[in-house]
């Protein structure tokens, strides 16, 4: 299930898979590692909690979190499926140890971690159930962003399910002050900035499933749900590919 061929290297606590993500992201990141589960759950803990509840992961599954980070949302990714695997994907060593430290207090023994890129997932075309990423794609520079949807897409079995969150496009006047901030000092958002994800997540064939927002303390945030396509169980959805379309602030 994993691909442990693309694995080069590896030090005592992470492997490291070849050409993890863009050195500019690693820096930023690296730098914001310290402060950065006192300072951003106050904007974005609601999406994420409510974006891993969406996937509905089951017990025994293999799941990825894509740019995990520091590991906030693994606990309750690891919590619904003991018996199976959790998989943390990172780019940037500083962010994956505080990951590490994470799952060590907690006892996630069903929980691995990996530096690599989102770009370059280190597992098997079809070997995994369901994709977490929570306020990743929306750091990421366009052409990058559109080969990690691809990944996504490629890990994925048949049928299988994925939840993003991101930065959503502000409606709100705290949105917009938001997004005011994220044009004007894009490292203090850790580069996020408003995107509409859906129609990339379609343009690589998955079919989208829902779209809700959630705002805290005004940050705009959007989950898109999507699956990849599985002739059997989807055969009549809408044209659109939305079936649910949803706000809570
Ligand atoms: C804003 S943080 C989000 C972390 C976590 N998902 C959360 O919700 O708190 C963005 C993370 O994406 C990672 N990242 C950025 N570009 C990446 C890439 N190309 N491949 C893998 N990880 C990447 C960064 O290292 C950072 O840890």
């Amino acid at each position: 299930m994993v691909d442990s061929d693309d694995m080069v290297d590896s030090d005592d606590t992470v492997p490291v898979a070849r050409g993890a993500g863009e050195p500019s992201a690693r820096s930023l990141f690296a730098l914001l590692a310290p402060i950065y589960d006192r300072l951003v759950p106050l904007i974005s803990r609601r999406a994420r909690r409510m974006g891993v509840a969406l996937l509905e992961v089951r017990d025994g599954e293999t799941v990825v979190d894509v740019g995990t980070g520091t590991g906030l949302a693994l606990p309750r990714l690891a919590g619904a499926n003991p018996s199976g695997r959790t998989l943390g994907v990172d780019a940037t060593p500083a962010m994956l140890r505080r990951a590490r430290t994470r799952i060590r207090r907690r006892r996630l023994s069903s929980v691995d971690l990996r530096i690599a890129d989102a770009a370059h997932l280190p597992f098997a075309t079809g070997s995994i159930d369901a994709v977490f990423s929570s306020y990743v794609l929306d750091t990421m520079e366009a052409s990058r962003r559109q080969r990690a949807i691809r990944e996504a897409a490629r890990v994925l079995r048949p049928g299988g399910r994925l939840a993003v969150v991101s930065m959503a496009r502000p409606s709100t006047p705290g949105g917009a002050a938001w997004a005011a901030l994220a044009r004007a000092a894009p490292p203090l958002l850790g580069r996020a900035r408003p995107v509409r994800l859906l129609p990339r997540l379609t343009a690589e064939g998955l079919r989208a499933v829902s779209r809700v927002r959630v705002r805290q303390c005004g940050f705009p945030s959007e989950i898109v749900r999507a699956r990849h396509p599985h002739p059997a169980a989807f055969p009549a959805l809408s044209q659109s590919g939305v079936d649910h379309h949803s706000s809570v602030s």
